[in-house]
């Protein structure tokens, strides 16, 4: 099975979660392309869906689901969506699609986060992706100093704006052993919006695309 067969594999598999009438909040990349594909078959029984960004937008009204503004919702009873990094306590890296901080804000308002993501992204610690930041552009050289004082090596995203009109920082070279500390720390920085540590919020269930079968991992309280 190649990755995107494992990806679609979970993909589906978070179609399980979906009830009737429930406001389905969507995140953003290549895994959740394909649970937007499966959810067609649901477009008149759900809600509505919350986007986490203007592409994912764009895929759901393709396919006819009603997206709904989070302001004119009580918020998502799902959140499913993707990640690049993934612990088994549920801790993740986003951003490698520069989503983040939509993603973090629709997932914050979801009592359920539902991660999928194909086995290479279990990790036993986050960092070897480098860590998406989105900072405000006039922040981006007085940020990347600062994050070089914390040990990373910050690589300014060419050529790409966020739906937020910011720009992202990759830092490299980070190994995440306190990823809540870390994420906190990060945001307190003037200038940063969001970083792509998902800790304080993690996900709550995962289900792994695997080629020896679907797993699931659910976070422990
Ligand atoms: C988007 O900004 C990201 O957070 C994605 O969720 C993450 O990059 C996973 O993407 P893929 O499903 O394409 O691997």
């Amino acid at each position: 099975m190649d990755q995107d067969a494992l990806k679609k594999q979970c993909a589906q598999a978070a179609l399980a979660f979906v009830e009737d009438d429930m406001m389905v909040g969507v995140g953003t990349g290549s895994t959740v392309n394909h649970f937007i594909a499966a959810l067609a078959p649901w477009k008149h029984r759900i809600a509505g869906a919350v986007s986490s960004s203007e592409a994912s937008t764009r895929r759901l009204k393709d396919i006819g689901i009603a997206v709904r503004e989070l302001n004119d919702t009580d918020g998502c009873e799902i959140y499913v969506d993707g990640a690049d990094e993934v612990t088994e306590h549920l801790a993740m890296v986003k951003g490698g699609g520069g989503a983040l901080t939509r993603e973090k804000i629709v997932a914050q308002a979801s009592r359920r986060f539902v991660c999928i993501a194909d086995a290479s992204k279990l990790v036993p610690v986050l960092g070897t992706f480098p860590l998406p930041v989105e900072v405000i552009p006039m922040a981006r050289s007085l940020v990347a100093r600062q994050l070089v004082k914390l040990g990373g090596r910050p690589v300014l995203r060419e050529g790409f704006v966020t739906d937020n009109g910011n720009v992202i920082l990759d830092v490299h070279g980070l190994t995440i052993t306190d990823p809540a500390g870390l994420e906190s720390e990060l945001n307190q920085f003037p200038g940063v919006v969001t970083n792509g540590l998902f800790a304080r919020r993690p996900a709550d269930v995962l289900l792994l695309g695997d080629p020896a079968g679907m797993r699931r991992i659910d976070r422990k309280r």
